[in-house]
């Protein structure tokens, strides 16, 4: 299977009042053609910013980036700000947690979707275009696309706001649609209907997908592999439904021990004991040792790396 994506011991260091932050600490990620790659680790463990760096859309207090990030082959590390932002919005597109990140307040849905699309497919006629943007809108259920094609940002419900970022992302086309939490902010009956709408553009979508989710459950039945990352550290990856059903890092038992069988409410007082450790001070030895049921001396002065466990599974840990 050949790699869209391959990012190779990437290493992002912010600036931060109290020091350098090591955001992202040496994470090797693989994103195969066609697939969908699911991304999970609590809040804080550099989800978003591994996505970010993704798109070279890293913050001003980037102190340092190392590491590979190959797209089709082309190195995005190093690549000038005109050569990234050519590719965003043409290979590839992000759908933000909050829309509003992507969406300009200033403008219609109607002006900013035909932005999108004149870039991606200049030919196209004022006719053309318009249909095009009827049709998506309608794809990522959109009732009275017509009326909402006239409509500002602030005219639309969340839920509504989500659909539009989604019909901007899918009218580029992007080899690869990074989803960041895409249903987070939502309630929980609108939650279900963004859900529904990704699970549909499996059929019809031919690129690869990072999608970043808190939801495991979501994870587990949209993606076909899964990278944990915990602590700016990749701790465990590999297909999906083997991950799930046999976690091969404590830290990825704890995660689906947190979430098993329980409702949203439940599910967000219950959490694994102790803290993220600040990415202000990495020490020696596994960045999950303090919370880790398993821990053992060597666990805390020797730093495991990921290693094959087995066929097409990596994880992090001395006992894997
Ligand atoms: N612009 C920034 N400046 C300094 N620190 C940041 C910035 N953005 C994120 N961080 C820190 O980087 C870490 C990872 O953040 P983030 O990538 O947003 O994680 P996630 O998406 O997994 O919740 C956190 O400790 C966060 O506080
Ligand atoms: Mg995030």
């Amino acid at each position: 299977m050949t790699l869209l994506a391959d990012l190779r011991d990437l290493r992002v260091a912010l600036a931060t009042p109290a020091g350098p932050a090591q955001v992202l600490d040496g994470v090797s990620l693989e994103i195969p053609r066609g697939r969908i790659v699911g991304l999970v680790g609590e809040s804080g463990s550099g989800k978003s910013t591994l996505a970010l760096a993704l798109l070279g859309l890293l913050p001003a207090s980037l102190s340092r980036l190392d590491g590979s990030i190959r797209l089709d082959g082309e190195e995005l590390v190093g690549a000038s700000p005109e050569r990234l932002q050519a590719l965003r919005g043409t290979r590839m597109a992000m759908i933000f947690q909050d829309p509003m990140t992507a969406l300009n307040p200033l403008f219609t849905v109607a002006t900013q979707l035909a932005d999108v699309l004149k870039r991606r497919e200049p030919g196209l006629s004022g006719a053309e275009r318009r249909a095009r943007l009827l049709g998506m809108l309608d794809k990522v259920g959109i009732a009275d696309p017509e009326r909402r094609l006239h409509a500002y940002p602030h005219e639309l419900s969340g839920g509504m706001r989500q659909r539009v970022m989604i019909a901007m992302a899918l009218l580029c086309r992007p080899d690869l649609l990074i989803a960041d939490e895409p249903t987070t902010a939502l309630d929980v009956t609108i939650e279900a209907q963004i859900a529904g709408l990704i699970r549909d553009l499996r059929r019809d979508f031919a690129g690869s997908i990072l999608f970043i989710s808190h939801s495991l459950g979501l994870v587990a039945e949209l993606t076909d592999e899964v990278a944990v990352l915990y602590a700016g550290t990749l701790v465990e990856s590999g297909p999906t439904a083997e991950v799930f059903a046999r976690p091969r890092h404590p830290y990825t038992s704890a995660l689906l021990a947190c979430e098993a069988d329980l409702d949203r409410d439940v599910r967000e007082a219950l959490s694994i004991p102790g803290e993220v450790p600040s990415p202000l001070e990495r020490g020696t030895g596994c960045v999950f040792a303090s919370r880790c049921i398993r821990a053992e001396h060597r666990c805390r002065e020797e730093t495991p790396l990921p290693r094959p466990v087995e066929a097409g599974r990596i994880a992090a840990c001395h006992f894997a």
